[in-house]
């Protein structure tokens, strides 16, 4: 019903992943293969396509006003997908994730407070942290046994100074792909009550679950903490939207909506009409689509995993969710310089490094899947070609 399989050229489309790989990468759009930047190849659900053939039928784009129907179809949305009741009250609009991140860090710290990452972690994390004046306080994942990442909170907790403010968490987690269980969870709020911790939960790849667990908000899995928490999301991953920039900030406290207000206010900011729409269709059309698009993500993600593995030395981690495969480089012993080099000019596939998500990424490369199913074969082919020497 939906072709994920169709090939789309998006070179010289303003495309960031494509149009700036070589520049960047030294890896050309002619033969390269993108893998990159956190944005599918893939259409969005025709939803969104109606949506915004029926505006430009219009032909007027002036400011956005009355957001009721996008708030009704977030909170559907959140309802029905996540069996979470948002408070339409609790919303707030931001032009994208990272930009409602910047304003928590804004509105409930204050400069040289600790803010703390599970490290590796999306490297906008660290970036808007310490573009703040906060101090970057990073607590390293450790691998579990099945090859998953896992908080250890008894050795942040040994660290802490007391003057850390503030948790940002990335649930699911990119890179690692991992679904956090209820259970982690919990144990992450009694952390932050111990600690007297603000918690942001960034949500963004919510609906992005291959396999495994299934995703528990965070208001859902520690109630008792919304004096505390903010839960950050956007249809931008789930959907192939990010360019319109549009995310939610929920903040289910009074008192704490009241100052992330005053930030947001400060920051000048009102919706972005072309965002709002977008996501309103998204949100009220896309059920079907994503359901097939997560079954198409999985397949893929299985493609690379195995691919790789026939690789020694190279292992994928185990992919719960998101579209990014998290991939170790460790056991063929070499220096990141070397893996790297042969991914990007020998495969020449442009690949996110490792080091930039932080303290233990630094032997990992993250590849993005969210393509048609035979550039991943293809990609998987050529990466295996380039470390044929190990066989
Ligand atoms: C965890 C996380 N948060 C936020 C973003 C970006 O959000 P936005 O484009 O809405 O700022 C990404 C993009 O990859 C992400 O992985």
């Amino acid at each position: 019903m939906f072709d994920f399989d169709a090939p789309i050229d998006r070179r010289n489309t303003h495309a960031l992943k494509w149009d700036m790989m070589e520049s960047l990468y030294g890896v050309s759009p002619e033969d390269g293969i993108a893998m990159w930047v956190a944005d599918m190849d893939f259409r969005p659900p025709p939803s969104v396509d109606a949506a915004l053939s029926a505006a430009v039928a219009h032909g007027v784009y002036g400011y956005f006003g009355d957001d009721r129907a996008y708030k009704a179809a977030i909170t559907g949305w959140m309802q029905r997908r996540h069996g979470w009741e948002v408070e339409p009250a609790a919303i707030a609009t931001t032009h994208g994730v990272v930009a409602g991140l910047a304003l928590c860090i804004q509105a409930f710290t204050e400069p040289g407070d600790g803010v703390i990452i599970f490290s590796p972690v999306y490297h906008a994390f660290s970036r808007v942290i310490r573009a703040n004046g906060r101090a970057l306080v990073e607590s390293p994942l450790v691998v579990r046994e099945d090859g998953r990442y896992a908080m250890d909170l008894a050795a942040l907790g040994a660290t802490l100074t007391g003057r850390e403010r503030m948790v940002v968490l990335c649930s699911p987690h990119n890179p690692g792909g991992r679904v956090w269980s209820r259970e982690e969870l919990r144990e992450l709020a009694d952390f932050c009550v111990v600690h007297d911790l603000l918690l942001v939960s960034d949500e963004i790849h919510h609906d992005l679950i291959l396999a495994g667990d299934r995703h528990v908000p965070m208001p859902l899995a520690a109630p008792e903490i919304l004096d505390r928490m903010v839960v950050l999301s956007s249809t931008s991953k789930t959907f192939n939207v990010a360019g319109g920039l549009t995310g939610n900030v929920i903040v289910p406290d009074e008192a704490l909506r009241q100052r992330f207000a005053a930030a947001h206010l400060a920051a000048g900011a009102t919706p972005n009409r072309f965002g709002v729409v977008v996501a309103t269709a998204a949100y009220e059309g896309g059920d079907a689509w994503l359901d097939a698009l997560n079954r198409y993500l999985a397949g893929n993600a299985a493609i690379l995993a195995e691919g790789v593995a026939s690789i020694p030395g190279v292992r994928a981690m185990p992919l719960d969710s998101t579209y990014l495969a998290w991939v170790d480089f460790a056991g063929t012993g070499m220096v990141p310089e070397e893996f790297t080099a042969r991914v990007e000019r020998d495969a020449r596939i442009a690949p996110s490094h490792g080091h930039t998500f932080g303290t233990g990424g630094e032997t990992f490369l993250r590849f993005n899947i969210a393509t048609p199913r035979a550039r991943v074969v293809e990609a998987v082919r050529r990466l295996q070609a380039a470390f044929a020497d190990l066989q």
